[in-house]
């Protein structure tokens, strides 16, 4: 591993079994992302923008190929040891949110500091901290199904900084978010990227994401057809 190299894709192909066949979501991908990248995938709806994402994030393996990510291969990781790195170094906004309903914001923002080892005060800072991010502090006691799709959004995207991960994969992060959230939020993440070096990966169809990424790479049939940086 380089220095400041974060994740490294080396002829990683991707197969999903289907009715007794095998389906290729990704065929043939070699990419390096340095820590502090600000990047996304783009491209149009299953040319692998997730699948890529979930092999980066650990949470899938490799068909064939490697995928190292802060220096551990993914498909050689236990299952424990794939836990581990997520818990520690990676944050997660999903394309659905994967709120908890039964926890409040507050309580879902938190989760994932319990599995760290930090005091309740230590705690409470980082989720009010996060929540001050994405605006919504006065919601902190309502529960998801109390939310608007927009403000699960914004809980989630408060779970996946809350930590301060070195990485967070962000799956079509705004698709619910007007222009002014979207715009506020972006600029968050724009924030902790210059300041903690976050490296973020988003895989996304939004014009108001696509603007602000500093490099983008397009995926066509699970291969990489276009990768610019501005
Ligand atoms: N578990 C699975 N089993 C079989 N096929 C799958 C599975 N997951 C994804 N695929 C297929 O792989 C392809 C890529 O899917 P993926 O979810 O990565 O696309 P995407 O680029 O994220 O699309 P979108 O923009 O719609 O979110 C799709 O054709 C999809 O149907
Ligand atoms: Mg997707």
């Amino acid at each position: 591993m380089e220095n400041n190299e974060i994740v490294n894709i080396k002829g990683l192909i991707k197969r999903y079994p289907i009715g007794g066949g095998f389906f290729t979501a990704l065929n043939g991908i070699d990419l390096v992302f340095g820590t502090g990248e600000f990047a996304g995938l783009v491209g149009p709806s299953g040319s692998g923008k997730t699948t890529m994402l979930n092999i980066i994030g650990t949470l899938d393996s490799p068909s064939e190929g490697t995928t190292h990510v802060l220096g551990h291969s993914v498909g050689d990781l236990s299952q424990k040891q794939a836990a581990k790195l997520r818990k520690i170094h990676l944050g997660f906004i999903f394309q659905t949110y994967n709120l908890l309903p039964v926890y409040t914001v507050f309580e879902n923002v938190e989760f994932p500091l319990l599995l760290l080892d930090m005091t309740h005060g230590e705690r409470k800072n980082a989720v009010l901290d996060a929540l001050k991010w994405v605006g919504l502090t006065d919601k902190i006691k309502s529960r998801p199904a109390q939310l608007s799709g927009g403000e699960c959004q914004r809980v989630a995207i408060a779970r996946a900084m809350v930590k301060k991960p070195a990485m967070v994969l962000a799956d079509e992060p705004t698709a619910n978010l007007d222009a002014a959230n979207s715009h506020h939020i972006l600029q968050t993440m724009e924030k902790l990227n210059r300041e903690l070096k976050t490296t973020f990966i988003f895989a996304t169809h939004d014009d108001k994401v696509i603007r602000y990424l500093k490099r983008k790479i397009t995926l066509e049939d699970g291969k990489v057809v276009q990768d610019e940086t501005s």
